[in-house]
């Protein structure tokens, strides 16, 4: 296996003279205020050594990275039943977009959009007695980690302004396709997404993606089929409307959120996680999609 050390060095060496760092997400006010300076990259490999660079151990909201996590949880529990209740087709549009559900009839065009996230919360409240408490668990169960938990100051922050999610549950509701109320589904999909992580508690979780369902305690979560087409939905749709150019440019399964967080994995081989606040215009962490295009172009290894 490759030393990934000096190649994360040379990386965070180059990323710290960029001086265009990208817009830190300003429509969560809690986000607001994190600082644009920070970045971090930690690699874990598939003989269990990590590698780490720069604030790779300071949590930072995970945002819209969750929505992978919701996903694998509901597909264990409910298999292909599950695509009855959402699609798995990029949408080439933004995360929050809201005419193509209505066109669609209340089908979220994919799970990794917000539409198609609260549509996942929906099943997992049907399928779980504590929903918060169990997801949360099931995400320290992975990761090996019990520390990592909900910042319920974010949760709160979503809550009061997030206008355009109640938009979306509300619509997807008036199609028949949420079973739970609206402000109870809201309130898990909130929580979910409020769930702080460094990248180096990242790559652990994410581990099962690249390890064929395993986490790095050699439990299974997930049969080889179900993990193959969460990495196609990752590769398809885990950027919303740049999901084209993270294929062109990384070549790697991923996701991101709008806390500027970046999760991508070679199947196998390596899980790489990036941190760096400033977004670019399509909602995508701006220095944490360079640096990985920098990785994979630099080791050749990506899925192409
Ligand atoms: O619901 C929202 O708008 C946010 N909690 C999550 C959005 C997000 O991270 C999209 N990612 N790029």
């Amino acid at each position: 296996m490759i030393d990934f050390q000096p190649i994360l060095d040379q990386i965070h060496t180059n990323i710290q003279q960029c001086s265009d760092k990208g817009r830190v997400a300003d429509y969560i006010p809690e986000l607001s205020k994190v600082d644009a300076n920070k970045f971090g990259i930690s690699i874990l490999d598939s003989n269990a050594q990590q590698f780490s660079v720069g604030d790779a151990q300071e949590r930072f909201s995970i945002q819209s990275v969750s929505k992978v996590l919701l996903l694998s949880m509901a597909f264990a529990k409910v298999g292909d039943a599950l695509w009855k209740r959402v699609d798995v087709e990029p949408s080439g549009d933004p995360f929050n977009h809201l005419s193509l559900l209505e066109m669609e009839n209340g089908i979220p065009r994919n799970p990794l959009i917000n539409a198609g996230a609260i549509v996942i919360c929906d099943v997992l409240l049907s399928q779980l007695k504590n929903p918060k408490q169990e997801f949360i668990q099931y995400i320290r169960d992975i990761a090996g980690d019990a520390s990592i938990d909900y910042d319920l100051e974010v949760a709160e922050s979503e809550k009061r302004t997030g206008f355009r999610n109640y938009a979306a549950a509300n619509l997807i509701k008036s199609f028949g396709n949420l079973e739970h109320d609206v402000e109870e589904v809201l309130d898990f999909y909130f929580h979910s997404c409020a769930i702080a992580m460094s990248c180096e508690q990242l790559v652990k979780v994410f581990y099962i993606f690249m390890n064929r369902g395993n986490c790095l305690q050699n439990n299974n979560y997930l049969n080889l089929s179900q993990v193959k087409r969460i990495n196609a939905i990752m590769l398809t749709c885990g950027f919303y409307d740049e999901a084209g150019e993270f294929a062109f440019e990384v070549g790697l399964p991923g996701k991101s959120g709008v806390g500027g967080g970046i999760v991508a994995l070679l199947p196998n081989h390596f899980c790489v996680a990036t941190w760096s606040p400033g977004l670019n215009e399509k909602g995508n962490s701006k220095l944490g999609m360079l640096a990985l295009e920098q990785l994979t172009t630099e080791t050749g290894l990506s899925i192409f």
